[in-house]
């Protein structure tokens, strides 16, 4: 992408500090989801390095994974599978606790969403520690997809959550814009 794209990406991403905590600094990204253009572009973005890939679902993280999830999955002609915080998935579920930058989080999984050997490509807004996405995708497998890559808005390098991805026995690729 341009450099102009990404500044112009950057310029609608707010930083709030001490939210939800002192000492966090959030990354709020409705700026960019309310500008049309940057709207856009992110989710052009997000998309086009898998188009060709053969990615068969998207699995896309609550609350802010649901949003880009959704729109690359349409791009990819994937379907979309939902990994929800504890208690919101109205049928049978494999569940599991993960660490978060700011405390701990139970994330969920509907059984059987995924087809056996499905393709899957993880998307969240934001890799932090990685602890969400790693979970995720820990879901994924556990339902029979192969995770093929992650894709994020937003990469906070100084908490190494690539590293951590990248640990993973299938190797999966690590995007962000
Ligand atoms: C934020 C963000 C990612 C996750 C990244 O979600 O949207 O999902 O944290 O952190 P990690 O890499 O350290 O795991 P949050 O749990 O705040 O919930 P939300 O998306 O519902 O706002
Ligand atoms: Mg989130």
């Amino acid at each position: 992408p341009g450099a102009h794209a990404l500044a112009y990406l950057q310029s609608k991403l707010r930083d709030v500090p001490d939210f939800p905590k002192p000492g966090i600094l959030f990354k709020d990204i409705t700026p960019l989801l309310a500008d049309p253009r940057a709207l856009h572009i992110t989710i052009d973005l997000l998309a086009e390095r898998f188009i060709g890939e053969r990615i068969d679902i998207v699995v896309g993280i609550e609350s802010r994974g649901f949003i880009f999830g959704g729109a690359v999955a349409t791009r990819l002609n994937a379907g979309f599978v939902p990994v929800r915080k504890l208690g919101k998935l109205p049928w049978k579920t494999d569940r599991l606790t993960y660490a978060l930058e700011y405390g701990e989080a139970e994330l969920e999984m509907h059984m059987d969403s995924i087809p056996k050997g499905a393709r899957v490509l993880v998307v969240d807004d934001v890799l932090a520690t990685g602890g969400t996405a790693s979970a995720a995708a820990e879901l994924a497998r556990r339902q029979g997809g192969t995770v093929e890559a992650f894709a994020f808005v937003v990469e906070l390098d100084f908490l190494a959550g690539r590293s951590r991805l990248d640990s993973e026995n299938t190797r999966p690729a690590v995007y962000s814009l």
